[in-house]
């Protein structure tokens, strides 16, 4: 049956090859950073080619109704498998209890006690290859970065546009608000990303467990137990004073329609490309950009090196991240030109991968695969950074009734006044990404799951492990290197926050007996000390940011300037995830989309500048 309906859906998806060779604009990969930017520079009437790795599954209800997400990170359809490491330290990241191994004939062993001859691939990440990008199998999760976050920028390069006050003028731009009503001044109700919220009125109910829970929450965070069933409708994209040190219940905000259905960057692809007459853009699906092209001339010592173009292999799982690759696969390559700009947003795995590729990187490892630069920028495929997550679960003696509680809160020893982390407790279970995640403990279990915002120390990597474009880059997040003894002290105060609420649920929910961090079945003390190792070892993420970062002209690190142009090349920009200089909040999606907006006016700014002049 599913067969057949994907069948339909290819046959019935307006999606042309493209017919000229030379566009204004090429961009590559779909995903929040490229997919609205594609589309607004078609918008605006210039010929746009979106080049997509993967294809199009916006009918596929896995990937159309948002309750699916968990089964859509798991779809074959989709999935790129990168396999990470969390550390320098082998004998440290072999502790990660999702460790994954390949037993050969194309099952997976998730765990510490391998079969013998089992090979090891590592940590899994998953990325979705499809239009839309991580859109299309993410959770939706849709907040605000903290001002700061984006004021960085603006400390950075002097750059007053990525001012917080300024950015809020993108969301404006591209929200359609289904929960608020309309003329909220801090949002936007005519774009095309829906956002919207659950029915929260189960918090009105005082015989359920969940609501003993919340009004505990709320004494342990100084809220007033009282009001708690009003603060859950909170909007957590508000602005106000203060806002970023603000500790309170919200309504956790979704990139979906009210009526469940996933809003993303692939309905503002396809809504451009329905009116054809009037928009010229192109998507090209199935196709793997393996590098940028640069005019031969301004390649000499002494010019700019100008980018013109891309070179393309054709052809779908050509990546072999995709687990349908079939090994020695390859597909014909040709060149694609793009008369005024090359954008690049393959996000924070890929996009300084083809950077790499193309030439441009630290030159060292360039000259290591033989690969010739074109631009020595030691900051390309450096200062990875991701959210460190945890989660608190534990097992009921009852099903838990409870809706989802959403929570920002800040933690003791935390360095500023602004709060750190961000969870979401409810009778779900939630442990991290491995083939076939998450375990279903039962229908007693009951999880709190933590980002912590603001991670401190992006010491990853991406580095090549070969100039063949078809190979996966080699990615270490060297969780906790810098400051991390600051963050893992934050995660465990959040935790033994949190494990006060579970036994306010009252009977016959309560008693709660922990599996983690404290495994509640053996008879070690859940101390600090345990916790802290916990988190250490186990700490997972996916929401990946800043390989190639914007920076000041003087820092030596930094891969864009403050309008997404890569440094030292021209016709280049990176505009995606990677781009951030620190991660942005605790959710990068919405704010990855929010910065591909900016992009499109810088760059018809800049459009515009150079028609006047000739
Ligand atoms: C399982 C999961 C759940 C998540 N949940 C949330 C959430 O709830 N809320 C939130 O805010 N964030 C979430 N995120 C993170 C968020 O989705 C990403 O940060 C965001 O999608 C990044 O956007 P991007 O454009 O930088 O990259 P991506 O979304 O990764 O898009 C990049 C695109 O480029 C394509 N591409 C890459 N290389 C090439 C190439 N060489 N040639 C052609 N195409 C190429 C890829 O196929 C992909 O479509 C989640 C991520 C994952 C993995
Ligand atoms: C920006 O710089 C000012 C002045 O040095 C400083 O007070 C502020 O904290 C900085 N903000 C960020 C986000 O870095
Ligand atoms: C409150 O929850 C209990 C337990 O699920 C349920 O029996 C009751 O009908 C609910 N009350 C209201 C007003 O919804
Ligand atoms: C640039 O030079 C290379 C190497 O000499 C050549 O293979 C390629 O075709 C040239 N590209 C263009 C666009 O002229």
């Amino acid at each position: 049956m599913r067969y057949h309906l994907l069948c339909a859906v290819a046959a019935s998806t307006a999606i042309a090859t493209p017919a000229a060779s030379s566009y204004d604009y090429i961009v590559v990969g779909s995903g929040p950073g490229g997919g609205p930017l594609a589309a607004d520079l078609a918008r605006a009437g210039y010929s746009t080619l979106l080049i997509e790795a993967g294809g199009d599954e916006g009918d596929n209800p896995t990937y159309a109704d948002i309750m699916n997400f968990n089964e859509a990170a798991n779809d074959e359809t989709t999935r790129w498998d990168f396999w990470v490491k969390h550390s320098d330290d082998p004998a440290r990241d072999l502790k990660f209890k999702h460790t994954t191994w390949d037993t050969g004939e194309g099952t997976f062993y998730v765990g510490l006690d391998p079969p013998e001859g089992a090979k090891l691939l590592g940590i899994q990440y998953p990325r979705a290859a499809v239009l839309g990008g991580c859109a299309m199998h993410n959770a939706g999760v849709c907040s605000m970065p903290a001002d700061d976050d984006w004021n960085i920028v603006v400390n950075k390069t002097g750059d007053t546009s990525w001012s917080a006050e300024n950015m809020r003028k993108y969301l404006k731009k591209i929200e359609k608000n289904e929960y608020l009503p309309p003329g909220d001044e801090a949002h936007g109700y005519d774009g095309w990303l829906a956002t919207s919220v659950a029915d929260n009125s189960w918090a009105k109910n005082d015989s359920l467990p969940g609501t003993r829970m919340l009004r505990k929450l709320a004494k342990l965070t100084g809220q007033d137990p009282d009001k708690a069933a009003d603060l859950v409708n909170r909007d957590i994209n508000e602005v106000g004073e203060n806002v970023d040190e603000t500790t309170s219940f919200y309504n956790m905000v979704t990139h979906a329609t009210s009526k469940g259905k996933r809003s993303s960057p692939n309905n503002h692809i396809r809504a451009t490309l329905a009116d054809p007459a009037k928009y010229p853009l192109t998507v090209k699906l199935h196709t793997l950009v393996t590098r940028v092209l640069f005019d031969n001339a301004t390649l000499k010592a002494g010019s700019t090196p100008r980018a013109i173009g891309v070179e393309v292999m054709d052809g779908a799982s050509l990546y072999k991240a995709d687990p349908k690759h079939v090994p020695g696969t390859k597909g014909p390559v040709s060149q694609i030109f793009a008369s005024r700009e090359v954008i690049v947003s393959g996000g924070a795995f890929n996009s300084p991968q083809i950077l790499k590729l193309s030439g441009i990187g630290p030159a060292a490892e360039l000259t290591k695969f033989n690969i010739p630069v074109v631009k020595d920028l030691p900051g390309v495929g450096e200062n990875l950074g991701d959210n460190y997550e945890g989660s608190l679960l534990a097992m009921g003696s009852a099903p838990v009734e409870s809706g989802l509680i959403t929570l920002l809160f800040r933690t003791p020893s935390a360095p500023t006044k602004k709060r750190n982390i961000y969870t979401w407790c409810g009778a779900f279970s939630f442990e991290g990404f491995w083939p076939g995640f998450p375990t279903y403990h039962g229908p007693t279990q009951y999880t709190c799951a933590m980002v912590h915002m603001a991670p401190k120390s992006q010491a990853g990597s991406v580095n090549l492990v070969s100039a063949d474009p078809q190979d996966k880059p080699d990615i270490n997040f060297r969780f906790f290197e810098r400051h991390g003894d600051q963050d893992l002290r934050e995660l465990v105060e959040a935790a033994n926050l949190l494990r006060q609420a579970f036994n306010a649920a009252g009977e016959p929910a309560a008693p709660f007996v922990e599996k983690h961090p404290c495994n509640g079945d053996t008879d070690q003390l859940c101390t600090d000390e345990l916790q802290t190792e916990y988190f250490k070892l186990q700490a997972y993420s996916h929401h990946a940011t800043s390989t190639c970062a914007i920076g000041g002209d003087e820092e030596e690190m930094a891969v864009l300037d403050s309008k997404f142009r890569v440094r030292g090349v021209e016709g280049l920009r990176v505009v995606d995830a990677s781009a951030f200089p620190v991660v942005p909040g605790a959710f990068p999606s919405c704010p990855t989309m929010m910065l591909s907006a900016k992009a499109a006016e810088d760059i018809l700014a800049d459009a515009k500048k150079k028609k006047k002049k000739t």
